[in-house]
C-alpha cells in the first residue's frame, strides 16, 4: 500500500494520479475529504486525518511499506515527525520527502531550517529514504493570478535574482518513480526547472503564454511587505514571503539541475509550457 500525505497538494495530487492510474493501491490523508474526493480520482481509499494527532498517524500508517510525504504550513513540523517516527517504527520499506534546496539550519528562510531538522530526522531514523529538493514552484503563480489577470502584474522584491522555476507535474513524475523503481534511497535529488529566469522574464513567459501582458513590479522589502498585509496575508506569511524573495534575490535559487531528465527520461518543463497548459488561470474571462 502507498501512503500519500499531501495528497491534495501541487505535488501529491499528481502523484496520486499517477500511481493510481498504474492500478496500485493508493492511500491519501487529509484533512478535509470532501475537499479530496473533489480533486483526486475515486479509486483511491481515503482516510480523514490530521496528522498532528498520533492516532491518526497510527491509523494513516496500518498496512503501508511506501510512503510520499509532502506536508505544509504551521503544523507541518509536527505532522512531519510523528509521521517519520510512526514509519521508523512500523518498518516502511521507503519515504520520499519533499524538503527544498538549501535546508540549513541557521538559513534566514525559516521554513529552510524546519526543512533542515526533518532531513535530519528522516536521516537518523534509518528509514530507506529519498529526498526531494524542488526549486521555486510555477504553481505559486497561482497565488498571483488576480493581479495577473485584473492588474496585469506580478508584485515581488526579488529584483534581477534568477530563479529555476519547476512545475509541479515534474516532481511528481520523479516521487513516482522513486516509490516504483529501486536505486533511489539515499539519494538527495535537486529539482529545478529548465532555466533560471528572472522574475521579469517570468513575467514575460507569462504574457507569452497566457496572451495576456504581465510586468513585474519590483518593490522594496518594506514596501513588499506593506503590500501584502495591506492585500490581508497575516504578518507570518508576509515575512516568509519577503525571506523567499531575498533567497531569489541573492541567487540562491539559480542554479539548474537536469535531475528531473535523468530520473524520468523526459525533459522538465519550461514555464511557457506550463504558462500555455494554465491559460485560463491567468487571462481575463472575456465578456
Ligand atoms: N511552494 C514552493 O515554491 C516550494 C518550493 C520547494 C519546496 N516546497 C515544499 O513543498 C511542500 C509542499 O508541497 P505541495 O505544494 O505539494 O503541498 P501543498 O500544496 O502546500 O499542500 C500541503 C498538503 O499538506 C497536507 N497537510 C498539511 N498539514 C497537514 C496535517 N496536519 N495533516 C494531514 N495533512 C496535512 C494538506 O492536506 P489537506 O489540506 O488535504 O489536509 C495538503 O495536501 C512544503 O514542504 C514546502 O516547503 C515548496
Amino acid at each position: 500500500m502507498f501512503l500519500v500525505i499531501g495528497a491534495t497538494g501541487n505535488i501529491g495530487k499528481h502523484v496520486v494520479a499517477e500511481l493510481s492510474s498504474r492500478g496500485l493501491p493508493v492511500r491519501v490523508v487529509s484533512r478535509d475529504i470532501q475537499h479530496a474526493r473533489q480533486v483526486l480520482p475515486e479509486t483511491v481509499e481515503y482516510m480523514q486525518a490530521n496528522l498532528t494527532q498520533e492516532p491518526d498517524v497510527q491509523a494513516a500508517l496500518h498496512g503501508v511499506s511506501k510512503i510520499y510525504l509532502a506536508t505544509n504550513g504551521p503544523d507541518q513540523l509536527v505532522a512531519e515527525t510523528n509521521v517519520i517516527n510512526a514509519a521508523r517504527n512500523a518498518g516502511v520499506q521507503h519515504v520520499v520527502r519533499v524538503s527544498v534546496i538549501g535546508a540549513t539550519p541557521d538559513h534566514f528562510v525559516a521554513i529552510a531550517r524546519a526543512h533542515h531538522q526533518l532531513d535530519q530526522l528522516l536521516a537518523e531514523s534509518g528509514i530507506p529514504a529519498t529526498t526531494l529538493r524542488p526549486n521555486w514552484f510555477m504553481e505559486n503563480f497561482f497565488g498571483s493570478a488576480d493581479s495577473i489577470v485584473h492588474q496585469g502584474a506580478i508584485y515581488g522584491s526579488a529584483d534581477d535574482g534568477r530563479v529555476a522555476f519547476i512545475d509541479s507535474r515534474d516532481t511528481a513524475a520523479v516521487a513516482v518513480r522513486v516509490l516504483t523503481e529501486d536505486g533511489h534511497a539515499g539519494k538527495d535529488y535537486h529539482l529545478t526547472g529548465p532555466e533560471a529566469l528572472t522574475f521579469a522574464e517570468a513575467a514575460q513567459r507569462l504574457s507569452e503564454g497566457s496572451g495576456h501582458s504581465v510586468t513585474y513590479i519590483n518593490l522594496s522589502d518594506s514596501d513588499f511587505r506593506g503590500a501584502l498585509v495591506g492585500a490581508g496575508v497575516p504578518e507570518v506569511f508576509a515575512d516568509l514571503y519577503l525571506q523567499i524573495n531575498r533567497n531569489a534575490r541573492e541567487n540562491n535559487l539559480a542554479v539548474v539541475s537536469n535531475t528531473i531528465e535523468a530520473v524520468t527520461g523526459l525533459p522538465a518543463r519550461s514555464l511557457a509550457v506550463f504558462t500555455r497548459d494554465n491559460a485560463a488561470a491567468f487571462t481575463p474571462v472575456k465578456a
